[in-house]
């Protein structure tokens, strides 16, 4: 049976963790010249609907690295574009390729892709969630902080796909998850029913990004307009004033305290110039930790089919 990665919920703590170690090894392996032709001959599918820099790099870099082919398809420039059923695309990629990564919007649409599809179906980004990114994150608070378990994660800012994920992911891996956003960006009602589950400690949704950061081992954040949210802007912008990781912010948090962003950052709205500078090595770490997971999550969902 295949396997598809297309939301963190789908996922228990050992397949994260799984994900992470086999990550830490391919980066290991690319350091230091070991042979890493894992996928060779095979092919990966990159759909994109939205625009994209790391995602498209790091999975067709990735595949690359792991002696496979990756193949761009814009989603204007294909028949997608055109209306062809995402069904009957599923059903015609199953027979060239061994796997299919696609950023789009709606969720539904990667869902049904990887019903209809007998190959592995990798979700690169829509409005419900990120997992390939937090699937990295976590792979970089890992590597410096040594544990996961037991630290606090905060997210200021729009409960959008990165704080859809980044909640499920950090209370999966046993992280404590703080959230502070404005009243009427919260996160997706399934994902809050999913942090019902976790002990009433482990989680909290707050409007104040000062309660949230206090004693945070590591701040989240993410733009306030999302991909397909350009319309909204100014009135996001209103909405999420006070709601900046500025360094009055990181004065709170515990010492040591790191800060990542998904990138790409709008300096000056929700984060200031200085923090992003002085957290800068982290978050290119974050950055490069794409490279590392995804190719972790090809392997593990290609390799041995
Ligand atoms: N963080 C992220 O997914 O970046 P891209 O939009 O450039 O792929
Ligand atoms: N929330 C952002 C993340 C970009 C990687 C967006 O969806 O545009």
């Amino acid at each position: 049976m295949k396997q598809d990665l297309l939301k963190l919920l789908d996922l228990t703590p050992e397949e994260i963790t799984a994900i992470l170690n086999r990550a830490d090894q391919l980066k290991y392996e690319k350091k230091h010249g070991i042979p890493q032709k894992y996928l060779e001959g095979k092919t990966l599918a990159m759909i994109f609907e939205k625009n994209s820099t790391r995602t498209r790099v790091s999975f067709e870099v990735g595949m690359f690295q792991l002696g496979g082919h990756a193949l761009f398809l814009s989603g204007k420039e294909s028949q997608i574009g055109r209306g062809e059923p995402i069904e009957d695309t599923a059903r015609v990629l199953s027979r060239y390729c061994d796997g299919i990564m696609i950023r789009t919007f709606a969720q539904a649409e990667v869902e049904e892709l990887a019903q209809n599809a007998d190959i592995p179906v990798i979700n690169g980004l829509t409005d419900f969630c990120h997992p390939c990114q937090v699937l990295a994150d976590l792979l970089t608070v890992r590597e410096h902080k040594a544990v996961l378990e037991g630290l606090k994660l905060c997210y200021i800012g729009d409960g959008n796909n990165m704080a859809n994920s980044l909640i499920v992911g950090g209370l999966k891996m046993g992280m404590e998850v703080a959230v502070a956003c404005p009243e009427g960006y919260d996160p997706a009602p399934q994902v809050l029913e999913f942090a019902k589950s976790s002990p009433a400690h482990k989680f909290s949704l707050c409007r104040a990004p000062k309660e949230a950061a206090a004693g945070a081992d590591v701040v989240f954040t993410d733009v306030w307009a999302s991909m397909g949210q350009e319309e909204e802007k100014t009135v996001r912008e209103k909405a999420f004033q006070g709601y900046c990781v500025d360094t009055a912010l990181m004065a709170l948090t515990n010492p040591g305290c790191m800060v990542q962003h998904c990138l790409p950052a709008h300096r000056g709205e929700e984060i200031t110039a200085e923090v992003f500078e002085a957290h800068a090595q982290e978050i290119f770490d974050e950055a490069e930790n794409r490279l590392h997971a995804q190719k972790a999550v090809m392997c593990l969902l290609m390799e041995n089919r």
